[in-house]
């Protein structure tokens, strides 16, 4: 695959930041979208690496932006959606229209006008959270990522013929640079967490990018409609181990 253009949908903060910052590491051109542009503040990285403002609940915002990111710089090898709802009202309208619909008119607007290069892959940020249910996150979420986990496989077959590899990445408990303070100050919190995952230590952002990266590159050439966990084994463990002492085996 030609790495010539990637786009970072929700790429300004968090988990799609940290994959900009990973691929901005090689010589791809980056166009970053989010709904705001980051304040002058933020490293802009190097050249070739663009910021755009545009709301994904607007259609109108999507078609006007996307001409242009690609008019700048040119048919899309690989697209991402890290993309997250943090507005108020009805989180269940508001995770379907940012995560879900904000998804689907996108990928359908870039394949209408035929903008996607040959041998492409883009990859939709789920959470372990398609599949079981976290008390402290609302049911819009989790219907959203379950949603989102049907898209990718939908237009991992719809898509197929055109070259175009579509898959999910979930993550579970990522320590992002946002959250480093609240578990400073909890970290019996932090330990406990810690304790319950196979691995032994919580995932963070370049955790996730490199698997976002692995699954867009020729690596992943024969991987289509898969949903990748990054969670450290978390969710492999039976419920009732997550509580036992590893030190203590039952005969
Ligand atoms: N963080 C985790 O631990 C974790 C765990 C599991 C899954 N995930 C998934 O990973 C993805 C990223 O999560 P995150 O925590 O890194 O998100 P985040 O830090 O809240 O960043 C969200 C991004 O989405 C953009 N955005 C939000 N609403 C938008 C809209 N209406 N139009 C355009 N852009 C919009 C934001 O732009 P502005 O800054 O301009 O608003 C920002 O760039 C999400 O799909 C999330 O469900 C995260």
């Amino acid at each position: 695959m030609t790495l010539n253009h990637s786009i970072v949908v929700g790429g300004t903060r968090g988990l799609g930041r940290a994959l900009v910052e990973l691929w901005a590491e090689g010589t791809s051109a980056i166009s970053v979208v989010g709904r705001k542009l980051p304040d002058a503040s933020v490293p802009t990285l190097r050249d070739g690496i663009r910021f755009y403002s545009a709301d994904l609940t607007k259609f109108e915002t999507i078609t006007s932006t996307f001409d242009e990111i690609v008019k700048v710089a040119g048919p899309v090898s690989r697209l991402v959606f890290s993309q997250r709802f943090r507005g108020t009202g009805d989180t269940l309208d508001g995770e379907l229209d940012v995560g879900v619909k904000g998804t689907q008119r996108i990928i359908d607007y870039l394949v209408s006008k035929d903008l996607f290069a040959e041998q492409s892959a883009i990859v939709v940020l789920s959470s372990v959270l398609g599949q079981f249910i976290a008390a402290e996150q609302p049911l819009g979420y989790h219907v959203a990522k379950a949603a989102q986990d049907q898209l990718v496989r939908f237009y991992a077959v719809q898509l197929a013929s055109r070259g175009i590899r579509v898959n999910g990445v979930a993550p579970n408990l990522i320590e992002k640079e946002s959250g480093r303070e609240f578990y400073l100050k909890n970290p019996e919190l932090k330990r406990h967490y810690e304790s319950l995952i196979p691995l032994g230590h919580m995932g963070t952002p370049r955790d996730v990018a490199n698997a976002i990266d692995f699954l867009c590159s020729d690596r992943a050439a024969h991987i289509t409609g898969q949903i990748l966990t990054v969670d450290g084994g978390l969710t492999v463990l039976l419920q009732h181990s997550l509580g036992a002492r590893p030190d203590i085996r039952p005969i």
